[in-house]
């Protein structure tokens, strides 16, 4: 069993397009994948619902869950589960720290942009009070929403390093139209047709760096 967070309090910075992503590809390796949507907006149901218009079945489980709740309902149906992915909304909400509190790992996705970096204090704040109840948590950061070229992502990368409390995943997801063209379907970006081989490697790379396959047990 093993539950992952997709957090960070700045808006926008790909962490729905993350969990859903996660949640496909390990239910694709034969596992047993619960998706837990923490988040008011719902965008993890969103395309749990066009997934299942477009296939006619998901392949893992979708819940919606908040505050105090997330935590206890997590914690009861986690066990039955071999993966537990939540999502959570770019905000810091109960929902953020409930969700902190149960992970084994942490995964913040971040922007190269200044705004993103300029918050990301802000969000190790709130994972340093979770690390208090939670003190085996694996804290991982990635860029993400990357430029094709030029300095930004290498200069994000060497900000994320000043914070030895981040474990910096040497993964870049590059900002590409396969995402969000995946997303519109239902679909993961190692499903959608035409294949966007680097969008679907940079993912791998994902996979790989938190211990996981895509394509064979895990
Ligand atoms: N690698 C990528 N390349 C291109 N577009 C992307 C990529 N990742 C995410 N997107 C797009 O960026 C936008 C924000 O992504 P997403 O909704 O996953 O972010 P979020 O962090 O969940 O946002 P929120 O804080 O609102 O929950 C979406 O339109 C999504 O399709
Ligand atoms: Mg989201």
């Amino acid at each position: 069993m093993s539950i992952i967070t997709v957090a960070n309090v700045k808006g926008g910075t790909s962490k729905t397009t993350i969990a859903t992503n996660l949640v496909v590809a390990l239910s694709q390796a034969g596992h047993d994948v619960l998706l837990i949507d923490g988040d008011k907006q719902k965008s993890a149901m969103d395309f749990t619902a066009k997934r299942e218009e477009t296939l006619g079945q998901v392949g893992f489980t979708a819940v919606e869950l908040g505050g105090v709740n997330l935590q206890t309902q997590t914690l009861k149906l986690a066990p039955k589960y071999d993966f537990t992915i939540i999502d959570i909304g770019g905000m810091d909400t109960k929902s953020l720290r409930a969700a902190l509190a149960v992970a084994n790992i942490i995964l913040i996705p971040v922007q190269p942009r200044s705004y993103d970096l300029w918050a990301l204090p802000q969000t190790l704040e709130v994972i340093n009070e979770a690390r208090g109840y939670n003190p085996k948590v694996r804290v991982c950061a990635f860029i993400t929403l990357a430029d094709a070229a030029g300095k930004d992502n290498q200069e994000a990368s060497d900000y994320v390093k000043e914070y030895p409390e981040l474990e910096l995943l040497p993964v870049t997801i590059v900002r590409r139209k396969a995402f969000p063209n995946a997303t519109a379907t239902g679909l993961s970006v190692m499903e959608y047709q035409p294949r966007d081989v680097k969008a679907v490697q940079e993912f791998e790379s994902l996979l790989n760096a938190i211990g996981l396959k895509a394509n064979a047990a895990v």
